[in-house]
């Protein structure tokens, strides 16, 4: 039985592209490898939204391709972001690479490899320091959105992430996730619907991840009917699947993020109180730099009405320090909105120029000791709120669906709660898959800890 070794990097959507190319590669007899040793088809999934993410995938690669144990029929693959951005120049980088494949094209990762890995195993002829065969396909597939197949949940998780949109046409000054995803393309509803149904009817999943760039931007073509978007209507209708527990969506835009997504949290009970709402900067001039279509009193204002909807809403953010001209002053005003929304957690990032963006080229551009120090100090802003927030928490008793072993120590069972906050249980032992109520007793930075009742 061939063997398939795949890492994944970046967001949501690779760990959800990742999951269905192992589908397709278990449903044709592979098993899957947890050692690239011991596979015979090595993939990678790649992320270009940092240049941090591509130094370590080809670091990965190389390190693989150079290691003693790989062998020489091993076919070795990079598909993702860093293909769609770079194609053939991979070559380059990596001469034993075999395959390139785009964004849009994950269908033809199994097919592709397999028979590459046929053809080797049945040439008699052993060449260890061969070239790679360097297939590259990176062109759009047509109605991709349409390709979107069913697909493994994690090993046999209780919670599933589900693709509901393609691409991106925001083209943020700094961002190069446009040209890597290509244009939004929202899939039709009633693909979604039944993909969720199955997730819930054949794999037990009681949790839902519904995910896009701009993920509230679902379907912005159709009209309002009764002055709800198509994005708030297709969460009404997930919310009708009986047997789905809980809803969460990612990542909203404030742009189009309307009164009726606000609304729907009073009556969708099984939407989750945790909402993942990039800021970016805190700075009206740096948004306006970043092309970020609103203005920092907008976003305070919708993180306030979505607190008076849900009054134990989680918010987490993203930030960018030390974009292109940003100032002192510039960066405190992050800092007091930081303050402000009192974020649950927030990802800071340092600002990665990339190829190709408006953003690169802009004068100004800021020096790494800069960006590290205004990261330093946010970091420990964030902490200290975080860590308040969560000791805040300690006593009460939150829902919490138990996933599993806890990863720092195997012997303990852990879940999230609806806040999306990680809680280790610390006596009890629930049915993984189970949704049990825990007494919340300790509290670090970004874990809880409790028994469960
Ligand atoms: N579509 C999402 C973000 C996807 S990328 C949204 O717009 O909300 C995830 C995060 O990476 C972004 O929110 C941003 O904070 C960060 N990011 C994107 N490009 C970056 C760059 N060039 N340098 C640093 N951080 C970046
Ligand atoms: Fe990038 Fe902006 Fe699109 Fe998000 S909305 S993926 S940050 S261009
Ligand atoms: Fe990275 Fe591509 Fe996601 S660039 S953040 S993996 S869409």
């Amino acid at each position: 039985m061939p063997a398939l070794y795949l890492k994944t990097y970046g967001c949501q959507m690779n760990e959800r592209d990742s999951e269905q190319v192992a589908a397709d590669f278990l449903a044709a007899g592979y098993s899957l490898a947890s050692s690239p040793e011991q596979a015979d088809v090595v993939l990678i999934n790649t992320c270009s939204v940092r240049e941090k993410a591509e130094l370590k995938a080809l670091g990965k690669m190389g390190m693989i391709m150079a290691s003693s144990g790989a062998q020489f029929h091993t076919v070795y693959g990079i598909m993702g972001c860093m293909s769609q951005s770079l194609g053939r120049e991979l070559f380059r980088e990596l001469p034993r690479l075999d395959v390139v494949i785009g964004t849009q094209r994950y269908h033809r990762v199994l097919p592709l490899c397999d028979s590459l890995l046929k053809e080797r195993l049945s040439s008699p002829i052993v060449k260890p320091m061969r070239r790679g065969a360097q297939l590259c396909e990176t062109d759009p597939a047509p109605r991709s959105q349409d390709l979107i197949r069913d697909h493994l949940p994690p090993h046999g998780s209780c919670s599933a992430f589900v693709s509901i949109m393609q691409g991106c046409d925001m083209h943020c000054s700094y961002c190069i996730v446009p040209s890597t995803r290509g244009e939004e393309r929202s899939r039709p509803m009633k693909d979604i619907l039944t993909e969720v149904r199955s997730l819930v009817e054949q794999n037990g999943v009681k949790e839902v991840t519904l995910l896009g760039q701009i993920v509230n931007r679902y379907g912005r073509e159709e009209p309002l009917v009764e002055g709800r978007s198509a994005f708030v209507r297709l969460l009404e209708a997930v919310h009708e699947i009986s047997g789905l527990e809980r809803i969460r969506f990612t990542s909203p835009h404030p742009i189009g993020f309307r009164e009726d997504l606000v609304r729907a949290y009073t009556y969708l009970p099984k939407l989750c109180s945790h909402i993942h709402f990039p800021m970016q900067s805190g700075s009206d001039r740096i948004l306006r730099l970043m092309r970020r279509p609103y203005k920092q009193a907008k976003y305070l204002e919708l993180c306030h009405a979505m607190r008076a909807a849900r009054p134990d809403l989680a918010i987490t953010t993203d930030i960018i320090v030390g974009f292109p001209g940003e100032t002192e002053e510039d960066y405190l005003l992050t800092r007091n909105a930081v303050e402000e929304v009192q974020f649950d957690n927030a990802f800071i990032f340092q600002y990665s120029p990339r190829r190709g963006t408006p953003a690169a080229e802009m004068p100004n551009q800021i020096c790494l000791r800069e960006k590290e120090a205004r990261n330093h100090d946010l970091l420990e802003l964030v902490n200290r709120i975080a860590t308040a927030r969560n000791a805040a928490l300690v006593g009460s008793t939150q829902l919490v669906l138990v996933e599993g072993p806890s990863k720092t120590n195997p012997d303990r069972l852990q879940g999230r709660s609806p806040q999306n906050k990680p809680i280790v249980i610390t006596s009890g032992s629930p049915i993984v898959g189970s949704i049990v109520p825990v007494r919340i007793e300790e509290s670090t930075g970004f874990t809880l800890y409790g028994t469960a009742i």
